[in-house]
């Protein structure tokens, strides 16, 4: 693995590989062999969980983490992306965790950069979020041991999701049995999924669901908003009365309370899994670190 950029650039035996790792970290029988390093974590959108994670899983392994702040960046004054990442070869940065609005650009800038840097994409425009389908894998594995088989329903604005996009290319190499559940404005080309507007054909039999936030930073229009809660937010009612008891909800983050979720569905055992998921993206980001900055473990 030379950067992770997407998941469908990954191997079945390569993501098997950063999950074990990630296991052993959690369990602490994996030791760091990329100490000392210096990543920086370059994050020109908004973050809480991704953020974090990388930051804390970084200073779990003892790798150097310098924050890059966007906003006081000399990006202002119109300097390219490549420039800004040679530089801080230059100063001393061997990796790099890069989070923008645009889709695409982390692959642009791997190429564009000469130097032997090391690149994770940690969400582009509405493209890839490749750690983000790791942890939640990741998470899935725990409560059900495999996802083959396993009908697994993506509800909301799986358009604009590159959670959406990432999880689809990683669950249909394990073999899963993936529904996008939304609006007709939310309907999305992407292959190996079966497309419903009904959310109770979504939640019939479903083992995983996997609720997502309306991208609202990346919508070329207006939604009916109202309708939407009503038709496609989750709630303890329609899980009675649609769903499986043992279904596994989840949710990437940040959640909307109230509108892809009731406070009520998130606050119940549901709600769990959902900050499970965080939990465990420390470990999976870990692995990933490892194994791109180190690589001997
Ligand atoms: N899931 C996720 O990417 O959350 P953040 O935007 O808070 O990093």
């Amino acid at each position: 693995m030379q950067n992770l950029i997407d998941i469908k650039s990954l191997e079945k035996d390569e993501i098997l590989k950063i999950i074990k790792l990630a296991e052993q970290f959690e369990e602490d029988k994996a030791v760091s062999t990329c100490f000392g390093e210096n990543l920086a974590l370059l994050f020109c959108e908004d973050s809480t969980r991704t953020k974090f994670s990388f930051e804390m899983a970084a200073n779990k392994l003892g790798i150097h983490i310098y924050n890059f702040d966007a906003n006081k960046s000399s990006f202002s004054k119109g300097e390219s992306m490549k420039d800004t990442v040679e530089n801080l070869y230059q100063i001393g940065i061997n990796g790099i965790v890069i989070r923008h609005s645009e889709a695409g650009i982390v692959d642009k800038t791997v190429e564009e950069v000469v130097y032997p840097m090391k690149f994770i994409n940690a969400g582009d425009g509405n493209h890839a979020h490749p750690t983000q389908a790791l942890l939640d894998f990741y998470t899935m594995r725990k409560h059900l041991r495999t996802v083959e088989d396993k009908k697994i329903a993506i509800i909301g604005d799986v358009r604009h999701s590159r959670v959406a996009h990432s999880n689809v290319e990683l669950l249909s190499k394990f073999g899963a049995n993936i529904y996008f559940c939304a609006p007709k404005y939310f309907e999305d080309a992407t292959q190996d999924v079966i497309f419903t507007k009904s959310l109770e054909e979504a939640l019939k039999d479903a083992d995983i669901v996997m609720c997502l936030r309306i991208q609202k930073e990346r919508l070329e229009e207006r939604i009916p908003i109202f309708d939407y809660v009503h038709d496609y937010g989750l709630t303890m009612k329609k899980l009675e009365q649609f769903a499986k008891k043992d279904v596994l909800i989840m949710h990437p983050g940040p959640v909307n309370r109230d509108v892809e979720i009731s406070s009520e569905v998130l606050d119940s055992n549901y709600g769990k899994t959902i900050l499970e998921q965080a939990h465990n993206g420390v470990f999976v980001r870990m692995a990933v670190l490892d194994l791109l900055l180190g690589g001997k473990s």
